[in-house]
Order: structure tokens, then sequence, then C-alpha cells
């Protein structure tokens, strides 16, 4: 989604632009624009394409000027072009605004603008916001009613940000630039992210940490209805929309640039399924006691017998972490016996879910940003059910209106196809139903000793099995053009298909479908013929007697079978096309190994189709919109 930077200090700024927007591009957009004050001016360049495009757009251009806003796109309102790009500037351009989010009342707001005259250039709701800025600045509250507008004395510009804002209906992270004022602009947030970076007599802002990294440590997250003035020459000024004064909660960051940089590899995608092993490590971290193997999870614990008694669990995600809930339910019913379901976030939001206070709503998100798990979450809180998080992003809106959670700390993923953040999620699931079970004694102490055993050895299984890379780039070139892909499997490892198929289709643009393999029979078996290849998930105890009958269903209609199989595995071995050994491993924790193949195999048919990898066409890291 639209990626915001900013500066104000004593540096070129447009340098640190261009520099921020790179590192949001992982974000997903399409088109990208910066303004500068310059001599008193604001200069806006933008254009549509990629931070590159923008780049050879500007050519020799002024870029000079300490001050300026930059923003990468991701179409809403109207198509990638120049002029529905950011920033967007008031009729008589005196402001410069940039905008992530989406003003959902923004027809309506157009129309009363239009009918005072306002002319619009753009498709765009973020130009809207800005003309109603510059409305409210120009003519008070004749729009808006707004009793404090009268007798507050703060800067004109701050103040009609604050009372416009009142008047939105929507998500919202802007930064607003004011013509012949080169020390200060506003930063306000409403359900879309933003960061302030504070530096020595200088301030950043941005979407996320990234751009800020290698300039400070020291942040503001703003809240939700907040607006701040950044004047490089003063303390950070924060007021609330409804003119409250804030305190600023200035935190470190615990985040290194080596996190976000690519350390060697060609692509973050590449980078981060390498780093699994590293990154479950993390994830478990601290919360294995080594001596008792009992687990600690630090974010829940005073919910604990709450959850013991719940009468259901309700995961709720989108894409690929609701993969990862799908694997939870199967794992929190088998070991923890305790009834789970798993909604679609954007379809719980709109079902009038029956929910009551017995009831415990997980929301899983790696960026825990994403717009339908948080308004799905919104209507859990209003039903009374806890609700908890699993998410990857510190400080992200999850974890802040959850009442508890846990961490994944699979560390930034910026590959917009999620991997480490995946095997992270799963990971700690595995944690919860590991905690459930020994309090509710529902495995023998024995067992359970073993599963914890199995899932500290993990990421060493995970290591030998990344040593196939070659093996599988191999068995990529084969199938790199195919058109269709089918993904089977079962029990644990049936949302385990699913994720591989996504993974397949997000980057490589090949049609792929996961399905439960015992499904098959019941429609998608009419596509099978020789150009179709299937990836079935055989490996031992997962229902591998019924596989193999799945698998020679396939054979029969000449299907080419490529088959993730347990190492000295004969039976399918036999069989199949092309078979990828697993390391031996628990059936519960198997999801957490024969996922690393996959994505593999995505990545290199991806990468021989030459698809852009790491920013695959119309996706977003982070949906910050429905
Ligand atoms: C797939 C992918 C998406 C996300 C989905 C949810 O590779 O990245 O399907 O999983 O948009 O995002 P989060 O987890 O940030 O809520």
């Amino acid at each position: 989604m639209c990626g915001i930077v900013a500066y104000v200090g004593g540096r070129r700024a447009f340098p640190i632009l261009i520099k921020g927007l790179q590192r949001l591009e992982y974000r997903g957009y399409d088109s990208a624009g910066v303004g500068l004050i310059n001599d008193k001016k604001i200069i806006t360049y933008k254009q549509a394409g990629k931070v590159s495009d923008l780049l050879e757009f500007i050519g020799d251009s002024d870029t000079s000027g300490s001050i300026g806003i930059g923003h990468t796109r991701w179409a809403t309102h109207g198509p990638p072009s120049q002029i529905n790009s950011h920033p967007h500037s008031s009729s008589n351009s005196q402001f410069s605004l940039i905008h992530n989010g989406i003003i959902e009342n923004y027809s309506s707001l157009k129309k009363v603008l239009e009918e005072k005259g306002h002319v619009f250039k753009s498709d765009t709701d973020s130009e809207v916001l800005m003309h109603l800025i510059e409305d409210v600045y120009n003519n008070g509250n004749d729009l808006v009613d707004d009793p404090k507008w009268d007798d507050d004395d703060d800067n004109t510009l701050f103040k009609a940000i604050r009372v416009a804002l009142n008047e939105v209906v929507g998500a919202y992270a802007i930064v607003v630039l004011e013509e012949g004022n080169p020390n200060e602009f506003y930063a306000a947030r409403k359900g879309s992210p933003l960061v302030i970076g504070i530096g020595n007599s200088e301030y950043f802002v941005a979407s996320d940490a990234s751009p800020i990294i290698e300039y400070t440590d020291k942040v503001i997250y703003l809240e939700d209805g907040e607006v701040a003035k950044l004047n490089k020459n003063q303390d950070v000024v924060i007021k609330t929309i409804l003119n409250e004064d804030k305190s600023p909660y200035i935190q470190k960051l615990e985040q290194s640039l080596e996190s976000i940089e690519k350390g060697g590899f060609d692509h973050f995608m590449l980078k981060e399924i390498f780093e699994q092993p590293k990154s479950i490590t993390d994830t478990m971290r601290g919360r294995i006691n080594p001596k008792t193997n009992d687990i600690i999870l630090g974010g829940i614990k005073e919910f604990e017998s709450q959850i013991v008694a719940a009468e259901r669990i309700i995961i709720i995600a989108c894409g690929t972490s609701w993969h990862a809930g799908l694997i939870g339910e199967y794992i929190i019913e088998d070991l923890a016996r305790i009834n789970v379901e798993v909604e679609y976030a954007s379809e719980f939001r709109y079902k009038n879910p029956i929910l009551t206070n017995k009831d415990i709503v997980i929301a899983i998100s790696q960026s825990g940003e994403t717009a339908d798990t948080l308004s799905a979450l919104e209507i859990a809180q209003e039903k009374g059910a806890l609700t908890l998080g699993i998410c990857n992003v510190v400080g992200s809106s999850i974890t802040r209106v959850t009442s508890g959670g846990v961490y994944t700390h699979a560390g930034p993923e910026i590959g917009v196809a999620s991997t480490k953040a995946f095997t992270a999620q799963v990971t700690v699931l595995s944690l919860i139903a590991l905690r459930f079970c020994q309090l509710k004694k529902t495995v023998p102490r024995g067992n359970y000793n073993f599963l914890i055993k199995e899932l500290i050895e993990i990421p060493k299984k995970i290591e030998k099995l990344l040593s196939l890379n070659k093996d599988i780039m191999k068995i990529a070139m084969v199938f790199k053009d195919a058109s269709n892909f089918l993904y089977l499997g079962r029990g644990f490892n049936f949302p385990v298909a699913l994720e591989g198929a996504l993974k397949l289709k997000e980057i490589s643009y090949i049609h792929a479908e996961g399905y439960p393999a015992a499904e098959m029979k019941h429609g998608p078996i009419a596509l099978i013929d020789e150009e179709m290849p299937i990836v079935v998930i055989a490996t031992r105890k997962e229902n591998y007697e019924k596989i193999i009958s799945n698998i020679q269903e396939v054979k029969a209609r000449g299907g080419k079978l490529i088959a993730i199989v347990t190492e000295g595995d004969i039976e399918v071995k036999s069989i199949a096309d092309y078979c990828i050994e697993i390391p031996k491993c628990f059936r519960e924790l198997t999801p957490l190994i024969n996922i690393i193949p996959l994505q593999l195999l995505s990545y290199h048919i991806a990468l021989m189709r030459n698809c852009d990898v790491d920013q695959p066409r119309n996706l977003a890291k982070s949906v910050t919109v429905e």
C-alpha cells in the first residue's frame, strides 16, 4: 500500500526522500512523487511507475531544499497516472499533501467543495482531503462546526488540519507542507501507520521505520486521531483532532539496518526463506524453559485461565496469515482439545458473527496493519470477546488494540510474498497449542516433552532442507512454463498446500489451486492431464496410505507429480516424477518444514519467468484498505 516519507532538518531532503521511498518499495505501489520547499515555494515532481521512473523524470531539475515529502501510491481511486500521484496541491498551491489510506466520504465532501468553487484535477480521495484542509484554512468553520475554532490561538494550518480531519470518515496517514514555511510540516494519522523519527534538530516521518532506521533510533508512533507539528527548531507538539494536548511518547527503535537489507542475496524473498532457521529460533527464544520444558508466553499469561475455560477460539486473518491460522486450528484442536474456528477477517466483519464474552478471538497478521483484520477485531471487541494478536511488526495497530498477544519476532519481512513470517506464525501457534495442552493435561507429559524436543530441532531440519535449493531449482526449470498447478495435502498439510499454491500464484502469476487431496475426486480431477503439474505433500504419518491412493488417481490421468516425501521413502518415489525429501518429523510440526521446498519452488519458477519476485504486480505488503 501507499508509502509515506518526509524530512525536515539541516540536510538536503531529496536524497533522504528517494532513499526512503526505495526502502518502502516493498509495500507495493504504482506511482511515486516528491514535494520540496525550495526558495520558499513548493516544487512537486511525480510520475506513474517506479521510483526509478520518477528519478529519470526529474533528471537535472532543481531538487534543493531541506524540507520535503515523498510518496509511493498504490492506486485505489483512479488509475496509476501522473495526475493521480501524490503530492496533491491545494487550489492556489499554498499547501501540498501526501496521504495513505481511504477517505470513505470523499464523494460527499467533494460535492460540497465543488459547490463552493473548488476544482479538482485528479480522481483521488486524497486531493479532496487537501482541498478540505485548504477550505477550512481559508474560511474557518463555515464547513465544519468546531466550537474550539475561534478561541484557539495556535498556528492556523495546524488548526485547519485538526478541524478538517473531524469531518473525515475513513483512514489516513498524512503529511502537509506549507509554502513559505521551510522549517515545519504537519503529520496526522487514523487507521494507517505513521512513525516520527527524532534526530538532531531534524524530523523524519514514514509509514514504517525502514526509511528512518539509518538516521535515528528515537521514534514516536503517532496514535489514531493525533496531529503532530514538526518544526526543526522546536520539540514535537502533538494534539488530538479534538484539540487535546498529548505528551509525545518517545521509544527506542529495536531494528537494525542489516535486517532491512539484502545481505548478499539476490532478493529479499530468498534471504527471508534462508533466514527461517534463525527466525524460528528467534520466535522460540526465551519461551521454552530449558530445564522444565514449560512454555512461557508473557503476552497472554494473564489470560491463560480464560483461554482454558473458553468455549472456542476464533482465529481471524487474511492471506498467508489465514493459512497459518488453519494450521493453528489443526494443532490446537489436536493437542489442546479447544474448539477452533478460522475465519477470513474480510468475511467475519460483515457476517454478524455470533460471539460472547466466553470466546477468544485471535488476530494473526504479519504487518499488524491489515484493515480487514483490524475491523474484524473491532467487531469482536464490541461483542465482548477477549481479543489477542499474533503479529510480527512491533507497535503495529493490531498490537495496540488487542488485550494481549504474542509477537512472532521474525524480523522485518520485506519480500511481498510472506515466508518467514508464516513459519514464525505457525511456531507461535504450536507454542500456544503446547502451552494449553500442558495446562489442560490433554497430552501425556512424555509425549509433550518429545514434541518440545522436536520443535527445538526444527531450525536444524530446515537448515538441512535448504541445502536442496539447487535440486529444487532443477524441478522449477522443468515446470516454469506451466499454466496451472494443483497442490494437494491432507490434515495438517492441507493448509500447506493452500500456502504453496498462493506463493506460486502471487509471484509467478501461474494459476495454482490448493486442495485437500481427497477432495480432488469431487471436481478438480477434471483438470488433470499431461500438462498439469501436481505438487503432493506425501510425508509419512499424515494419512500416508490415503495420499498414495490420491497419487495413483493423478498418475492414472497422466498428471506430472512433484512429491514432498519423508527421507527414505520408497513407495511414493516409485510413482512420482520428482521427489523432494524432507527430514523425519512429528506429524504436528511437519507444516513448518514442508512449506520450505514450496517457497523455494515458487521463487525459482518466478525468477525463471522474469517476474519481479520481491514486488509482484498489483500486490501490497501491508493491505491497509478494505
Ligand atoms: C501472501 C501475503 C498476503 C498476506 C495478507 C495478510 O504472501 O503476504 O496474503 O498474508 O495480506 O497480511 P498480514 O499478515 O500483514 O495481515
